[in-house]
């Protein structure tokens, strides 16, 4: 049998182990998995690693925010994708009130699709709580959005839900088989901190971390869970950051709760002194990056389990946006790049230095992203029948990260001059080859909306 394309020699690695040998694919599916298989067209993966693409659970292209737009589009920001070895990413579609949430997943599907180099999907954010939001969730759901997400805070954006709206929510989600995803930080301390950094004259980059010291994370995510555990819905805590929300998850894991979350590598590899730097500013998003204890922390939580999905809350600000703060912290574009540099860190710092295995890295950003957001088996696995979404990984490649050689909009990365041992070669999307050799040969429009299905048991049963 003659395969369109196969993968030949690689070491071909999921959560359970790593075989070397061939992987074939027709059409946009993966075929086969052997040795000696063969194709009309050819890859070489001697030693190199054949991994199922990247799911990033987590971006906001070109995205409306804080006074400007995110700098890297649904066009650009899927290329950063596809050359990081990422090959579906989800999005949000926020509602913009008083519009409904489907006009927003229209718009956001008019923004996208045409433009997209990868596979995507989108959560629809919920910005109130009413009858008509209400009435709209099961057939979101039955759309393929079946993941919502709101936010604790940005009053000002006019996104910030209340716990009440919360509550409502993940009881009325549960009943379609839906999870919402939480921004959990505490309005009220922040609010307060502020007011007290005022008195004092503060505004630097700084000021930023001072302001949300860890328990305006953690008291959000502890009333958050306890809202999940009355209401009965499925919760995603979003950028998970400090020790202390790791304690009330675990917690409320223990407890039964049914409550997941996410951290990402800026959380886990840098930490709030980067604050004091001339360009300080460059570091800021919410929540912000933490202490080397909460580093510590979140590797722990990998480690267990209990933190079981890597994503990048990409949201890229230029230096001319960024310079937008103006001195001030409280006008600085919230968010930084990542999208591009996700694979290759996750690889770097946690497999290469010995804090996550390769079969367990391949579970935070592959298997767990694709079971949790309902696409688990079609993306997520290299296995007969999922779609050929594949990233040829060398090992031993040794790159310093600068924004110079990345696709993204950026002209600064928070991760400049690392070394990494490790990076994507080549990426396939549906079995189109997008990256060959570290270089774009991808298409703006080939990249597909994906539909999801349901992620929880309807009810919670
Ligand atoms: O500061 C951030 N994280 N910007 C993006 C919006 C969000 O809160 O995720
Ligand atoms: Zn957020
Ligand atoms: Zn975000």
């Amino acid at each position: 049998m003659t395969y369109d394309l196969v993968i030949k020699g690689g070491s071909i690695a999921s959560s359970s182990g790593v075989t070397r040998g061939d992987l074939a694919i027709r059409g946009e599916t993966i075929a086969a998995l052997g040795a000696d298989l063969s194709g009309r067209e050819t890859i070489d993966a001697t030693g190199k690693l054949v991994l199922p693409g990247a799911i990033d659970v987590h971006t906001h292209f070109q995205l409306p925010f804080c006074g400007t737009v995110s700098a890297d589009d649904f066009e650009n920001g899927s290329k950063a994708a596809a050359m990081g070895g990422v090959t579906t990413f989800i999005d949000f579609a926020i509602q913009a009130k008083p519009a409904s949430i489907t006009e927003a997943i229209e718009a956001r599907r008019g923004e996208a699709d045409g433009k997209v180099c990868v596979d995507y999907g989108l959560h629809a954010a919920l910005t109130e709580w009413n009858a008509d939001r209400q009435a709209e969730i099961g057939g979101i759901i039955k759309s393929g959005i079946p993941t919502f997400k709101m936010f604790m805070i940005y009053k000002s954006q006019g996104w910030q839900s209340t716990d009440a709206d919360l509550y409502c929510a993940l009881r009325e989600v549960a009943k379609h088989g839906g999870m919402v995803g939480v921004h959990a930080e505490s309005d009220d301390l922040i609010n307060l901190f502020q007011a007290e950094a005022e008195r004092e004259g503060l505004t630097g980059a700084y000021t930023h971390a001072i302001t949300r010291p860890a328990v305006t994370e953690s008291e959000a995510v502890a009333r958050a869970i306890n809202i999940a555990d009355a209401a009965g819905g499925r919760l995603y805590i979003v950028h998970m950051s400090t020790g202390q929300s790791l304690d009330h998850l675990e917690e409320g894991i223990l407890r039964g709760v049914d409550v997941h979350a996410e951290t990402g590598p800026h959380y886990l590899l840098l930490d709030d002194e980067l604050f004091k730097r001339e360009q300080g500013h460059h570091f800021a998003t919410c929540p912000p990056i933490r202490k080397p204890a909460d580093q510590e922390r979140l590797w722990e939580g990998l480690s267990s389990g209990s933190v079981e999905v890597l994503a990048t809350d990409t949201c890229t600000f230029t230096s001319e946006q960024k310079a937008m703060w103006g001195g001030d912290y409280r006008k600085i574009p919230m968010g930084m790049p990542g999208i591009e540099v996700l694979l290759p860190l996750s690889y770097s710092k946690g497999v290469g230095e010995g804090r996550l295995e390769l079969g367990h890295m391949l579970e935070l950003l592959c298997e767990n992203p694709a079971r949790l957001f309902g696409m688990w088996p079609r993306k997520g696995t290299l296995s007969v029948g999922s779609d050929a979404d594949v990233v040829i990984f060398d090992p031993d490649l040794q790159v310093t990260i600068s924004h110079r050689d990345l696709a993204t909009n950026c002209d600064y990365n928070p991760f400049e001059g690392t070394r990494v041992t490790g990076w994507p070669t080549t990426t396939l999307v549906r079995g189109r080859v997008v990256v060959r050799d570290r270089q774009f040969v991808g298409s703006p429009g080939y990249g597909r909306f994906v539909k999801r299905e349901p992620v929880a048991p309807v009810d919670g049963r």
